[in-house]
């Protein structure tokens, strides 16, 4: 009837923070592995007598009710997976909060609505979120940080609550910290990275810190047409951020100069528009250098995919974020698949991160044990590759 860090929990309240941001199509979940992976801590609380108190969010709602952005479908779904009743609290720390959790009986579950219809628990104003904070902390005894995916964030139920109540690190926060680490401290080499994803905006500073750590850097998704546009290629009607040209050409430099071999595809599947609605995707494929000026770059080509493969045939540690293609449509899932199948023939430790790679690897149909780790974490695990301090896991500590 204990919980590691907490000591006895029976018959106590305590508040799990978990993340349980999973996609959705209107209130169908379409990837529910951040819900399996909250699973876990929830039960061995509710198993050791714990009154066990939810508190997670779902997207970026603006600070009040908002249908759209009810937990209410994840909280069932919890309640499925559980394999038991699970509450739903129809607000975040009102009444029906509060009546939810003073009726739940030792070993019970409860989930509260999306934290995020409250102003403050995003707030940047310190009194905002602590005033939010009091009145989470006032629903329970004690706090388990679990929701690794948003460890990054400084707000009420991540950070502002941990001051606040007796807390301990949740099992899943603990396992994702120990990947991470095991990657940033002494990975065993050649230590591969894969990158893709829309945006170089959102990789720099994780691009910064691996330049001097990782052998090989492999880049696909979006922000391939900066980098082949710093190249001087033309990219069509590709997606480009004009503002990361420099950027880019600095880490091509940089990665010249120590000796990491970063690699751009050699060729792309493109198409005349960006996938949508009822039209039929027409790809074709060209030589990265000749995307003619009316179409745009959807996917790394086979070519690339198969050098890509190649590149991580022999690779000890790899650490893979962000798609390589529009992988949600099939006529541009080719590149993504190839890279997931080839880190599953990798002989090492294997860490899939951010949500949209963890979703492609499960929605393409992968085994999941057929990876080291998939992190329920995007940002957050990108922040502490960055070596970035995450305010979700220093307050654990400090206070
Ligand atoms: C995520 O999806 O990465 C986490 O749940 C955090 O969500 P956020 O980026 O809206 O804070």
């Amino acid at each position: 009837t204990e919980y590691a860090g907490l000591g006895e929990v029976s018959g106590k309240r305590v508040l799990v923070r978990s993340d349980l941001n999973v996609p959705l199509e209107g209130t169908t979940i379409t990837d529910d592995g951040r819900i399996r992976a909250s699973v876990p801590t929830i039960r061995e609380l509710a198993d050791a007598g714990a009154r066990v108190v939810v508190a997670a969010h779902l997207g970026r709602p603006k600070g009040e009710p908002d249908a759209a952005y009810s937990l209410a479908p994840v909280a069932a779904r919890l309640g499925e997976l559980l394999g038991r009743d699970v509450a739903f609290a129809t607000d975040t720390v009102g009444e029906s909060a509060q009546a939810t959790v003073a009726a739940l009986e030792d070993g019970q579950v409860a989930v509260l609505e999306n934290v995020r219809f409250n102003a403050g628990e995003t707030s940047k104003d310190d009194a905002e979120r602590g005033a939010f904070a009091n009145r989470l902390a006032a629903l329970a005894d004690a706090f388990v940080s679990d929701g690794f995916g948003v460890v990054h964030r400084k707000q009420a139920s991540v950070y502002d609550v941990a001051q606040r109540l007796p807390h301990t690190m949740g099992g899943l926060v603990a396992a994702e910290i120990d990947v991470l680490r095991r990657l940033t401290l002494d990975p065993e080499r050649p230590y591969v990275v894969v990158l893709g994803g829309s945006k170089v905006s959102d990789k720099l500073g994780v691009i910064d810190n691996l330049l001097g750590k990782a052998d090989k850097l492999l880049i696909g998704g979006g922000m391939v047409f900066t980098f082949l546009a710093a190249e001087g290629h033309e990219v069509g009607k590709s997606i480009l951020e004009e503002d990361q040209l420099d950027t880019c050409r600095d880490y091509l430099r940089r990665a010249r100069d120590a000796g990491v071999e970063l690699l751009l595809p050699s060729d792309i599947i493109i198409d005349t528009e960006f996938p949508s609605g009822d039209r039929r995707p027409a790809p074709g494929v060209v030589p990265s250098s000749e995307i003619p000026s009316d179409c745009l770059g959807l996917d790394i080509g086979p070519a690339s995919a198969a050098t890509y493969a190649k590149a991580l045939a022999d690779a000890r540690t790899v650490f893979w974020n962000g798609p390589m293609g529009v992988f949600e449509v099939d006529a541009f899932a080719a590149g993504t698949k190839a890279v997931a199948e080839a880190l599953t023939k990798v002989d090492g430790l294997t860490v899939v991160g951010g949500g949209d790679s963890a979703a492609a690897v499960r929605t393409l149909g992968f085994d999941e044990a057929a990876f080291g780790h998939i992190s329920t974490g995007g940002g957050a695990s990108l922040e502490y590759l960055e070596g970035k301090e995450l305010p979700g896991i220093t307050v654990l500590e400090e206070s």
